[in-house]
């Protein structure tokens, strides 16, 4: 992580177990979402858009800035898109998160400025088994590299000299969905060369000092191959080989450009992945190989000390576990992308409440109307997200989600139904879902924090909270005060006292379909 900067612009700040985005001296939760491709590649386009994502909810747009449009002819920058998308931004009170379409988007090189497109001597290609050029440019492309770190250079320059007063932009996402397609590994004359010497020591001492701490699938291959510290890749990672170097080199790359934006203006820098295997027996190159997959991310932790995060696009339906490989003690969790439809205004209570997490960020984002949940999901969340700040990583806060990868189920007298329990507060939790999980529904989620040993927020739909006696506690326990209400700017506006039918006579915290908030005291007795 890049050191906190003396001057006040945004930054990563690591609070005990968790990693806080400092934006204007507070932590700052995204509550976001991402644009498609070619929204902002025009202003007027953009225009109407501006007004939908304030009614929406949302602090935070991620939004591309494309090589080919910002750096037409080598070496000429024109910068009036980042400077539009900034003003738009100021002007709706909407922070941006810009993406950095660079070398590679989702795996080729669509977005690089036709210059370098048409320049296959300059800008190799990287190429499959048979010799055939991809439409990708090979991670072993010194002049791809020194012009894509030289065009993000300029734009980390520009936007320092327009923005370090204000922070309108708040991170910056280097490349998207980097890795290589068709092929486990580059076959192209440079990448064979390279495949064929050592592996960098720089690895292999990573992987040792970090041993118990690797991902499951890199220790495995590292140890079936008898943890070799020297030797060419295929006798040091066996036949995980391909997939290892591909990761060390794109994250070699992506590293130098990360450098050069730093260089000028060091707010915090991520890439994103596209997850894989994606099924059993997947193979690297079905999906791309050498990014920022879970089993690689120890490989791009050591090859890319200027990336400050990982961060994975959940598109698939075990969203929790996904979430669970990402959040790491050396990387927090940012869910950059992930599916637009109702079911993120359930995710969303998970991935701040269990995860601590920097933010979260529905694709094609201009897509959704104001009527879709997650807009209530947000507007309960915004007045919240100082105190989940305050509570992250401290074992007072939890979050849930119904998914396929969330098993845990607890036998009550009537069956076995879906649900967990868990100690928090003074207290032990009983959660049910309402209903049976139904693939593509909105599932049940929430976010609970124990304010005191007997007070709890408790945010989220779709699920019923009771209390149980802890062991050695009293014989009873009941809700003492059941109040609904919201937060604004972090303070409780108080509604309905909920009593009655309402909480069962004072024995349930009912969350309905819509996202709700509730404030609850309990208390015991024999
Ligand atoms: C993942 C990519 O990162 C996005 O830019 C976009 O293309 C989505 N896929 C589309 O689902």
């Amino acid at each position: 992580m890049a050191e906190i900067p003396e001057d006040g612009i945004p930054h990563l700040r690591k609070v005990g177990r968790s990693t806080h985005l400092i934006v204007d001296g507070k932590p700052y939760i995204i509550l976001g979402g991402e644009l498609h491709n070619s929204s902002s590649s025009s202003l007027e386009y953009m225009e109407p858009i501006w007004k939908r994502l304030v009614s929406l909810g949302l602090n935070t747009v991620l939004t591309p800035v494309s090589w080919e449009l910002i750096e037409p002819e080598e070496g000429l920058f024109d910068f009036s898109l980042v400077d539009g998308l900034i003003d738009g931004s100021r002007r709706n009170r909407i922070k941006l998160v810009f993406l950095w379409f660079g070398t590679w988007k989702n795996a080729e090189s669509t977005y690089v400025p036709t210059w370098v497109k048409s320049d296959l001597e300059r800008f190799k290609r990287a190429q499959n088994p048979l010799g055939k050029n991809l439409s990708a440019i090979s991670c072993f492309s010194e002049e791809a590299r020194l012009a894509d770190a030289r065009a993000f250079g300029a734009l980390m320059r520009h936007i320092r000299e327009v923005d370090s007063g204000t922070h309108t932009v708040i991170m910056v996402q280097v490349e998207n969905e980097v890795g290589i397609l068709g092929t486990s590994r580059d076959r192209s004359y440079l990448a064979e060369t390279r495949f064929a010497q050592e592996v960098p020591a720089g690895l292999t001492e990573y992987l040792k000092a970090h041993a118990d701490d690797l991902h499951p699938y890199l220790r495995e291959a590292w140890k079936k191959a008898g943890c070799r510290v020297r030797g060419p890749w295929k006798e040091v990672f066996g036949p995980a080989a391909d997939e290892v170097f591909m990761a060390w080199h794109f994250a070699k790359y992506v590293d130098g450009v990360a450098a050069a934006g730093k260089a000028e203006y060091p707010i915090p820098m991520y890439v994103n992945a596209w997850l894989g295997p994606q099924h059993e027996g997947q193979q690297p190159g079905e999906y791309p190989s050498g990014g920022p997959v879970a089993r690689m991310i120890d490989v791009w932790l050591a090859a890319a000390p200027h990336i400050d995060l990982i961060a994975p696009d959940i598109y698939l339906d075990s969203f929790s576990a996904v979430c669970v490989e990402y959040a790491r003690p050396n990387n927090a969790l940012f869910v950059p992308e992930t599916v637009r439809d109702e079911r993120s205004a359930a995710y969303v209570f998970y991935v701040l409440g269990q995860h601590g997490a920097i933010g979260f960020s529905p694709f094609g984002i201009d897509d959704v109307v104001d009527s879709h949940p997650l807009t209530a999901s947000y507007r309960i969340l915004a007045g919240m997200t100082q105190l989940i700040a305050e509570y992250s990583g401290k074992g007072r806060m939890i979050g849930f989600v119904d998914d396929p990868s969330y098993t845990p189920a607890f036998s009550i007298s009537t069956g076995v139904m879906r649900g967990f329990e868990c100690e928090l507060g003074g207290y032990r939790l009983r959660i049910k879902f309402n209903k049976s999980f139904e693939r593509g529904k909105v599932p049940a989620a929430g976010l609970i924090i124990a304010l005191t040993d007997d007070s709890f927020i408790v945010a989220g739909l779709g699920f019923t909270l009771s209390f149980a006696p802890r062991p050695n506690g009293k014989a009873n326990v009941e809700i003492l005060k059941l109040d609904e209400g919201f937060f604004e700017n972090g303070k409780w506006v108080q509604g309905r006292r909920l009593n009655g039918d309402e909480s069962q006579n004072n024995r349930v915290v009912y969350l309905g379909d819509s996202p709700s908030v509730r404030k609850v005291k309990v208390y015991e007795y024999d």
